[in-house]
């Protein structure tokens, strides 16, 4: 009897090292024990792939609100408060960043109840995440569908993001609206003799909205600064626009918001980063955290890869390249759709410690 040939029997039968202790075994959830959302989503971390990833997350933004609650070590207390926006310290300043898409879509209420509850401390956006916010206390976003031609919508005057729409006319009462807001800047500009920077504008934006529903306005209650460099790549900058027309003036300092944002993080104790998309908001975010040598904690969701060179898609690891996440630092990115990924995160971590962010404001820090 032959015996098969030495070279095939030693290739395929490799003798395996023993797997180190502490590894996971892979294991996703058992249906047969009932639906339970929180078993199901603990269960991420050992399913693989992008669940691993998710649950990695989970785990990263737990740890940033952890040391959110401890309190700041003496030799970093201060007498006077540092934060050139005025907004309370706390032990880890959490960034949340997202692009303008997100706004439009529904995600917009999971970015509200963050910021109505006082959970993060500094926000990053694009122009649509900005307007889009306003718009929507004015009229509403409707479902739409991706393959809507966009010859048949723009004959009806309607836009498409995605598979969302938003009817013209949304952005005609959005004028309305902010064109009086620009007139009143620009009086107060001639009177005081201070330019206004893109962060007052929004938070003057936020006050006159005066409306629970929208992000900027719990943003302006709570003082959580708002920071927008791109602010005029959008509706906004199509009104200042024609504003400039109407009653020109009106001078925007952008050097304040870089002062303002990059001082954020200068002067926090810890920091923590969720970027949602990519683009400018996730480089800016970054780039605010390099003045402190790196962001302690980083979560990054978004779809893009890094094989283009795209800041949008480059891993943690190219940011601890540039002293923009801190070598100590266990970050994680999640490759997916924020509109998915991010209300799962949320659930497993702020909201359900609602509670202990509540203490939390109760004692003195
Ligand atoms: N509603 C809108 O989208 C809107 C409205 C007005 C103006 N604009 C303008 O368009 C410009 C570009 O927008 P932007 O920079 O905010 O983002 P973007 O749409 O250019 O997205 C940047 C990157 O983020 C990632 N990303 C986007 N959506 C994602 C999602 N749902 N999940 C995971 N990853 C995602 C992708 O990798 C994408 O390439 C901005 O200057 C903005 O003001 C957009």
């Amino acid at each position: 009897m032959s015996s098969a040939p030495e070279i095939a029997t030693e290739a395929v039968l490799v003798k395996s090292d023993p797997m180190p202790e502490s590894s996971e075994i892979v294991r996703g959830y058992d249906f047969s024990e009932g639906v339970d959302y929180h078993k199901l989503f603990e269960s991420m971390s050992r399913t693989g792939f992008q669940a691993t990833s998710l649950g990695q997350a989970i785990t990263e933004i737990n740890r940033m609100i952890d040391c959110k609650f401890q309190s700041i070590p003496e030799e970093q207390r201060t007498e006077i408060n540092l934060n050139p926006c005025g907004r309370e310290p706390s032990n880890c300043t959490i960034f949340l960043s997202y692009t303008s898409n997100l706004m439009s879509a529904g995600t917009r209420e999971a970015i509200r109840y963050l910021v109505q509850h006082n959970m993060v401390d500094c926000l990053v956006s694009t122009a649509g995440g900005i307007e889009e916010d306003f718009i929507k206390c004015l009229a509403p976003t409707f479902v739409g569908d991706f393959a809507l031609s966009g010859r048949e919508l723009r004959k009806k005057g309607i836009n498409r993001i995605g598979n969302l729409l938003v009817p013209n006319s949304n952005y005609c009462l959005f004028e309305d609206w902010v064109l009086p807001i620009l007139d009143s800047m620009v009086d107060e500009q001639k009177e005081v003799g201070i330019n206004v920077c893109l962060f007052v504008l929004t938070n003057d934006d936020g006050k006159e909205i005066d409306n629970p529903n929208s992000v900027y306005y719990w943003a302006y209650k709570n003082n959580i600064p708002v920071f927008c460099p791109a602010l005029t790549d959008g509706s906004l900058g199509d009104m200042i626009y024609f504003h400039s027309y109407q009653k020109p003036g009106l001078v925007i300092d952008i050097v304040q918001d870089i002062r303002l944002i990059n001082t954020q993080a200068v002067h926090a104790v810890n920091t923590g980063m969720i970027i949602l998309g990519g683009g400018l908001i996730k480089h800016h975010t970054c780039n605010a955290n390099l003045m402190r040598n790196g962001a302690d904690f980083s979560v990054f969701v978004n779809t893009a890869s890094e094989f283009d060179g795209s800041d949008s898609g480059a891993r943690p690891d190219e940011a601890i390249s540039w002293g923009k996440i801190k070598l100590t630092a266990k970050p994680v990115k999640v490759y997916g759709d924020a509109t998915i990924m991010f209300p799962i995160l949320l659930a497993e971590t702020f909201a359900r410690r609602e509670a202990e962010f509540k203490d939390y404001f109760m004692k003195d820090k």
